[in-house]
């Protein structure tokens, strides 16, 4: 049986971030909110209590409760997760004198608790809290503190229940992941047999049992998620998978010509939709954000069923969804910033059954599936782009011409990254090493790797109603600027831009003023996310 860490969410950004950590130490887990805990589920080892953005006295905080599982599974609180297993069995928690925020260091630990195994003295951590553990529980004892925080850890005598007040998940916590694995392996016992090739092996089986010998029908994106799911598919059913793949017009330069090449390459059976004229003429004129998103969306949905309904005997949809998109995180605003289009509504006669074999994984864990699957690394590292295309980059109403001029100008910018090389040592190597960037390691610790490798995303952005004035050899131009975006992440969630080295800026500049007709000024845009978004529609 697949053993697994079930992560209660509290409504904290990080809880993905727990999870992914623990994937990466070969662990299944699954995040699940607070109150929906899977008492019946044999498989469960362990159990982590996330963060949240409440203070465990507020009377709308999210409460649990934990009976049943206390005493009966290993316990991990971080932060929320401590506190309130704190406070609710009589400990104190109070608002900390100031905001406690950023690293700091363990000035002392525990030796030989388990949870601080190879622990080494005044090892960094990142808090992130504004409230603090002022007294324990009778019984509980503290097993670590910072200069300013006395209660950092803590460890319950009686029952298997730990507690840390800061954040291991994230990279400041320069040992935290040594403190999940020492959670998750030695005190859960974890066996660590969660690995692309195991998910391989399960998941083309799984498939095969599923399907049987019906027919499968798949929508490409040229992203990594459905490309993945395409070929696991392949690997399980051959020819009985149909994908489709459809040009909106609005894809990146000579995309849908390289990516059906590659999918041909990959052996898929292939459908290219050109649909460029139907959703242009839609689009014509349309200059609100979400009229637009809307208008590809339905466009996209009647293109894509128009093809399904050719393939009569198909009996299943299969959809590259990962495990980001389904999480029921909780919302606790619960307002919508913008529509993300992706399938959905296809045509009711079909009665199609839905097929997800990536639901479980993350995105980095769905490269290291397609790296298992043979796939090239250009379709692996791509950078995530968004269903609706370059018409959310094209600020305002959308032409050909303008669609023309964002692609080549866009084209030169996503070359150019590719092509720049960084070496890279610290926490930026870890970091881009745990995104799954193959990269080996010097002597000295470094590592060399492209600038598109080193960040989430980039883009570029067409102001298309604006216009500057310009000089170019004698003459006056009088043409549109293009904004550069590019960012670091590791979710999309939160997002900052990337600090890229000012003689690739000026380069990069000079090339799309010098070779893309109707671009007369380069912007590079500095805003992180919150409160900007990385798409500017
Ligand atoms: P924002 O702009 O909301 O984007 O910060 C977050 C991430 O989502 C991508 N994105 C989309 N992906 N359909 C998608 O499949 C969409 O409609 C869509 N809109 C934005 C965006 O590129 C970024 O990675």
């Amino acid at each position: 049986m697949q053993q697994k860490i079930i992560i209660l969410d509290f409504g904290s950004q990080t809880t993905q971030l727990i999870g992914r950590r623990i994937r990466e130490l070969n662990t299944f887990c699954e995040i699940l909110p607070y109150n929906k805990f899977p008492h019946d589920d044999p498989s469960v080892i362990g159990v982590i209590l996330g963060g949240s953005p409440y203070s465990v006295y507020d009377p709308v905080a999210f409460k649990v409760d934990l009976s049943q599982i206390r005493g009966r599974l290993p316990i991990l609180g971080i932060c929320y997760g401590a506190q309130y297993m704190s406070y609710t069995n009589g400990g104190n928690v109070e608002p900390a004198g100031s905001r406690e925020y950023g690293r700091a260091n363990l000035t002392n630990f525990e030796q030989g608790n388990p949870l601080f195994k190879d622990f080494t003295p005044n090892s960094q951590v990142w808090m992130s809290h504004g409230d603090t553990i002022t007294a324990l529980p009778h019984g509980w004892k503290t097993i670590a503190s910072t200069e300013t925080v006395t209660n950092a850890a803590y460890q319950s005598d009686a029952e298997p229940i730990w507690g840390v007040q800061f954040h291991p998940e994230v990279f400041h916590s320069v040992q935290g992941t040594q403190l999940l694995r020492n959670f998750v392996v030695d005190i859960c016992g974890s066996r660590q047999d969660w690995s692309p090739a195991s998910f391989v092996e399960t998941t083309v089986q799984e498939l095969r049992q599923q399907v049987g010998n019906d027919r499968v029908i798949l929508g490409l994106s040229g992203g990594v998620d459905s490309s993945v799911c395409a070929v696991l598919l392949n690997k399980a059913i051959g020819d009985r998978l149909t994908c489709i793949f459809v040009d909106h017009g609005m894809l990146r330069k000579n995309e849908f010509r390289d990516v059906m090449h590659d999918y041909e390459c990959l052996g898929l059976n292939v459908i290219g939709v050109d649909a460029s004229d139907k959703f242009l003429s839609d689009l014509a004129g349309v200059t609100e954000p979400e009229e637009k998103r809307k208008i590809i969306g339905r466009d996209f949905i009647e293109v894509f069923n128009a093809e399904a309904r050719k393939i009569s005997d198909a009996k299943w949809l299969a959809q590259g969804t990962i495990y980001p998109d389904r999480i029921e995180s909780l919302n606790i605003t619960g307002k919508v910033i913008k529509s993300h289009h992706n399938v959905g509504g296809l045509p009711k006669e079909m009665q199609l059954g839905l097929c997800e074999p990536l639901k479980w994984l993350f995105k980095d864990e769905v490269r290291r599936v397609g790296r298992q699957l043979g796939m090239p690394e250009h379709l692996i590292t791509r950078h995530p782009f968004p269903g609706p295309g370059l018409a959310v980059r094209i600020l305002g109403d959308i032409t050909r011409e303008k669609v023309r001029i964002l692609q080549d100008a866009d084209d030169i910018f996503i070359r150019s990254l590719r092509d720049y090389k960084v070496r890279l040592k610290g926490e930026e190597a870890r970091k881009v090493l745990a995104a799954g960037v193959p990269a080996n390691m010097s002597e000295e610790g470094e590592i060399e790797v492209s600038l598109y490798d080193q960040i989430w995303q980039a883009c570029t952005v067409l102001l298309a109603a604006v216009k500057s004035v310009g000089v170019m050899g004698d003459e006056r131009t009088y043409e549109h600027p293009v904004a550069l975006r590019a960012v670091t992440s590791t979710d999309a969630m939160t997002a900052d831009w990337a600090h890229l080295p000012y003689d690739f800026m000026a380069k990069v500049s000079n090339d799309i003023i010098n070779k893309v007709k109707g671009v007369n000024r380069v912007c590079y845009d500095i805003s992180s996310k919150p409160p900007s978004t990385i798409e500017w529609e």
